[in-house]
């Protein structure tokens, strides 16, 4: 394992004023994606949208890396060259989600473990031939009567530490990837305490694995009330109280953060990442967007030939309002403006 080439890719990950598009949606969640524009899944639709998102014009300027998931890594753009290729051509990280999703836990009801470590050396063998310079794994854990337990946190911070170590032994950065999930009526104070719990867990975890954290990039939750929560925290809230969480765990030898969505709106999760990146901080805080970054291309496109370009367009003010809230130069009345 050479450190200086991990360093320097999960530098490259969270450039400035630049974020990672999240397309590694398995065959399973991009269908629910494309049954919302009554569009069928095949293996040429998923091709076209995921050609779509990765040659809009000018996405080199606010995207850094792209996650894709086994089959995407594989496929090709319409002119022949592979996607890995593609997007390395532009100057943007390939990257693949090695996970195999989050089954339940047996005997704790409610609680998940995140599979995939079995054969994993091998596969990230082969996804490094293929052009991947990093990979993500997912951990969910959820807050609901009872749980999470200690023992579920530890057993999912215990196989990402695991994925992590394997990741840096064949020249991949790992993207660290323990989500509090914002489903349920918690309150914000309750998913900043489950938060804590789970960082403090997972870096002694990636402590005792070895993993060298300089090349690694985090991809956490942002601290924020549950969904159905009737007394939401609001915008600057999240901000203070997501900053405060990450100060507390996380090393200032971590390169960089980049938040997943997990289901806020696009403008939230706009304006929650630009009001963070106001004050100096030890690391780059930046996004690593699935829904927030698709969702509104998504239907700008419709599946519609000849809507191809609209949907990069939409994609694209997406990315670059993103990328200014990377800056914390983002201010909601750009919504209308751009
Ligand atoms: P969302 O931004 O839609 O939560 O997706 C990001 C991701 O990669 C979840 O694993």
């Amino acid at each position: 394992m050479n450190h200086a080439e991990l360093v320097s890719i999960a530098r490259g990950m969270v450039a400035p004023g630049k974020g990672i598009l999240a397309a590694d949606e398995s065959t399973g969640t991009i269908k629910k994606r494309f049954d919302g524009i009554q569009l069928e899944s095949t293996e040429a639709t998923r091709q076209l949208y995921r050609e779509m998102l990765f040659s809009a014009p000018g996405i080199a300027d606010a995207i850094s890396g792209v996650i894709m998931y086994d089959e995407t890594l594989r496929q090709k753009t319409r002119a022949g060259v592979p996607f890995p290729q593609h997007l390395a051509s532009l100057g943007i990280i390939p990257g693949i989600k090695v996970d195999q999703g989050a089954k339940p836990l047996a005997n704790f009801p409610g609680e998940t473990v995140t599979e995939g470590l079995d054969g994993l050396r091998e596969r990230l063998k082969e996804y490094h031939g293929l052009g991947a310079r990093f990979a993500k794994w997912r951990a969910v854990i959820d807050i609901g009567e009872g749980y999470p337990t200690r023992f579920g946190i530890e057993a999912n911070a215990h196989a990402l530490a695991r994925y992590a170590a394997l990741c840096q032994e064949q020249g991949i950065v790992p993207i660290v990837e323990p989500e509090v999930l914002m489903d349920g009526d918690h309150s914000i104070e309750d998913c900043e305490a489950v938060t804590d719990e789970v960082l403090c867990e997972t870096f002694r975890q990636l402590a005792g694995h070895r993993v060298h954290l300089e090349g690694i990039v985090l991809k956490p939750n942002m601290v924020i009330s549950g969904k159905k929560n009737t007394a939401r925290a609001t915008p600057e809230q999240v901000a203070e109280a997501t900053v405060r969480c990450l100060r507390r765990w996380v090393s200032a030898a971590v390169p960089g953060i980049a938040f997943l969505s997990g289901g806020q709106s696009t403008t939230e999760a706009t304006l929650h990442l630009s009001l963070m990146n106001r004050e100096p901080l030890p690391w780059k805080l930046t996004f690593s967007y699935g829904r927030a970054l698709q969702d509104s291309a998504l239907k700008a496109w419709g599946g519609k030939a000849d809507k191809f370009e609209a949907g990069q367009r939409e994609f694209m003010r997406r990315a670059r309002l993103n990328g200014l809230a990377a800056k914390g130069a983002y201010t909601p009345d750009m919504e209308t403006k751009a």
